[in-house]
């Protein structure tokens, strides 16, 4: 039973992943995986989530290539206290980049020039027309929205992606199915919403990428072909050499987690559009 899953998981990843022309690193584990206490670049960064912020921007802008192309940031936070924004739209040149967040305060630090524009906007209802980015990221911000505006996010994303765009996403994750569903407990928003219901139990391992990619699957898939997931080990690894990419283990020295919470991180994934 838990065979044909993988199988059949296997075989749609297989025979619909092409290469894309946004991509700068086509090493698989570049975009799939967790981040790690060993990655290069971390600059002295000692844990996840927050405090990882300027490492997933820094990769997330660089297994892209966002030069020239069109640039969707979805859930950027406010200008005032978010600034990364400025390394991509000052250093790497994006031929355009939005931005755009729903916190009500964006009303009064909205930002417009010629080459790039921060937004008060809903990403469940984005103004864009169809297909006008190449590359749309969304990071550590699906996490914090319901299921019901999650789906709607995702079609608007797929919607105002051209046809070979990508998407690229980071979630930050808490796992311990110990303690109670709370955000004092570090649950998010899309987890406390999921959890227990068709879409996440909580009697297996708490939610996680493997779980967010099977929700976005009619929407988004991996743009690596060299992949396959567990969703009931909820392990992601090469189909070729079996090597994980995406492995949670309690107490994981490896991975690079959050200073409150022990069995936390930060997962990552470039997705392609699903036609
Ligand atoms: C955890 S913060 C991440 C901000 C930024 N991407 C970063 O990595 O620092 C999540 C952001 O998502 C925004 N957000 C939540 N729901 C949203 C929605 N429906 N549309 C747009 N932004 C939303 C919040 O206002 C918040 O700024």
């Amino acid at each position: 039973m838990k065979h044909t899953r993988i199988l059949s998981i296997t075989v749609l990843f297989i025979s619909i992943a092409t290469a894309s022309p946004h991509i700068k690193n086509s090493a698989p584990e570049k975009q799939i995986g967790l981040f790690k206490n060993s990655d290069p670049r971390l600059n002295g960064i000692k844990y996840a989530n927050w405090g990882s912020r300027p490492f997933e921007y820094y990769w997330a802008a660089n297994v892209v290539d966002v030069k020239n192309k069109k640039v969707l940031d979805l859930g950027v936070g406010i200008p005032s206290q978010h600034h990364w924004y400025q390394y991509i739209t000052r250093i790497l040149s994006p031929n355009y980049y939005v931005g755009i967040d729903a916190d009500g305060r964006m009303k009064n630090e909205e930002i417009h020039t010629d080459g790039y524009d921060m937004l008060n906007m809903d990403m469940s209802s984005l103004s864009f027309n169809d297909k006008t980015f190449d590359i749309a990221f969304c990071i550590s911000t699906f996490e914090h929205i319901p299921y019901p505006f999650l789906m709607k996010s995702i079609q608007e994303a797929h919607r105002v992606l051209k046809d070979d765009g990508v998407l690229v996403i980071t979630l930050d994750e808490h796992w311990d199915k110990n303690l109670a569903l709370d955000h004092n407990n570090g649950w998010n928003d899309l987890e406390q919403s999921i959890m227990n219901t068709e879409l996440c139990k909580v009697s297996h391992q708490s939610f996680g990428l493997p779980d967010f990619l099977d929700i976005v699957k009619e929407y988004f898939i991996p743009l690596t072909e060299d992949i396959s997931i567990d969703l009931d080990r909820k392990v992601i690894f090469s189909k070729k050499t079996g090597q994980p990419y995406y492995q949670r283990q309690n107490r994981d020295p490896g991975i690079l987690r959050s200073q409150i919470m022990y069995n936390s991180c930060v997962s990552y994934a470039v997705l392609k559009k699903k036609s």
